[in-house]
């Protein structure tokens, strides 16, 4: 059993307790964070990783803004919050969640600013706020395991890619959490787990959870995903997301996209797992979501050891973008939207009553 992904512990002042994931699946260590900038580093250099869990991350970095500074009034408590998170929500652009989570906390404080509460209070109030965000998460992830169950068949092989299980959230997971709920089941599944170039979610994290869990694993390189679904060992490819705008379209980790074109292709159903929140209704298109694009470092080193020669260039986004054509169906913590465009995405939101977040 690995330890929580993140934990608070203590009330106001408090801390932040993280596996590092940085060191996984070798080593098992906890970081204790006490600051929004500690915070904001493990988000970068991803200690912490996977939209849901930095949408967590995102809240409770706050908090811990909030909880480093003495100030006069409420008034100069907000700037203080508002400051910590236009910091936070620089750390990686691409996933919503981080933007919800910080968005969310600090509107929870502004509300209460102005019904008078003093800076003590705004505190606690914003750490209630983080401490719901987790619940709901850690609820999501179940009610997604549930709702996508029924995707799976007993016996088949499941290619999944990067991490989507419990160590991208503070609950099962999502697309893993599909896989890892099934298994304890009792269905058998053969789950096949991208290694996730170039920083190896898919063999370091996904990897290690599957076979704690018992399941069946093989992992691929990325490359080797056209020969496995040209074999017809698949029958679903079910992946995360960061973000999937208001037409349909994904954007998850680098390599998503491929998986897609080769699941079509191989007439393979293509499903993405994700909580309501990861839709943003405010973008239209994929092409405007915001990419991540991470250090040369990367890609030009491979386990502390250089393995390309000086001079070359590096391409090097950490996310794509799936258009929603080649999308079977999205799951949700509140159902599915089959074929999803943005009829059905924005049809789907108003019956979820979150058409204007
Ligand atoms: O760069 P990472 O490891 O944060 O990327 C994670 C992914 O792309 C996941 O698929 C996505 O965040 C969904 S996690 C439930």
């Amino acid at each position: 059993m690995l330890p929580p992904t993140l934990a608070w512990e203590g009330e106001v002042p408090g801390r932040v307790r993280l596996l590092d994931q940085t060191l996984l699946p070798g080593e098992i260590a906890l970081l204790e964070i006490r600051t929004a900038s500690g915070m904001a580093d493990a988000i970068r250099r991803l200690a912490i990783r996977g939209a849901p869990a930095i949408g967590v991350a995102g809240a409770f970095g706050l908090v811990l803004g909030l909880q480093e500074e003495d100030v006069p009034d409420a008034a100069a408590l907000l700037a203080l919050g508002r400051r910590t998170a236009s910091f936070l929500r620089a750390t990686r652009p691409t996933a919503v969640s981080l933007v919800r989570g910080l968005d969310r906390t600090l509107a929870r404080v502004e509300r209460e600013s102005a019904a008078g509460a003093a800076p003590d209070a705004l505190r606690r109030a914003a750490l209630a706020e983080a401490r719901a965000i987790l619940e709901e998460d850690r609820e999501a992830c179940r009610r997604i395991a549930e709702e996508g169950s029924s995707l799976l068949r007993d016996g088949q092989g499941v290619l999944t890619h990067c991490n989507t299980g419990a160590l991208a959230t503070t609950g099962i997971g999502t697309a893993l959490g599909i896989v890892l709920h099934a298994h304890e089941r009792g269905m058998r599944l053969r789950v096949f787990v991208g290694e996730t170039r170039p920083l190896l979610q898919g063999s370091r994290l996904t990897a290690l959870e599957l076979r704690a869990a018992g399941v069946e694993v093989t992992l691929l390189p990325d490359s080797a995903a056209g020969s496995l679904l040209r074999s017809g060992r698949i029958g679903v490819v079910l992946v995360g997301a960061d973000r999937i705008a208001r037409n349909g379209d994904v954007a998850n980790k680098i390599g998503t996209y491929p998986l897609a074109l080769l699941a079509r292709e191989h007439d393979v159903p293509f499903h993405v797992a994700a909580p309501i929140e990861t839709i943003d209704p405010r973008i239209a298109a994929g092409s405007a979501i915001p990419v991540e694009e991470r250090g040369e470092e990367e890609v030009l080193s491979l386990g502390g050891r250089r393995v390309a020669p000086e001079g070359v260039k590096v391409f090097n986004p950490a996310f794509d973008v799936t258009p929603a054509r080649l999308v079977t169906g999205i799951v949700t913590e509140a159902g599915r939207i089959p074929a999803p465009d943005e009829g059905r995405v924005v049809e789907f939101l108003h019956r979820c009553g979150r058409a204007r977040e």
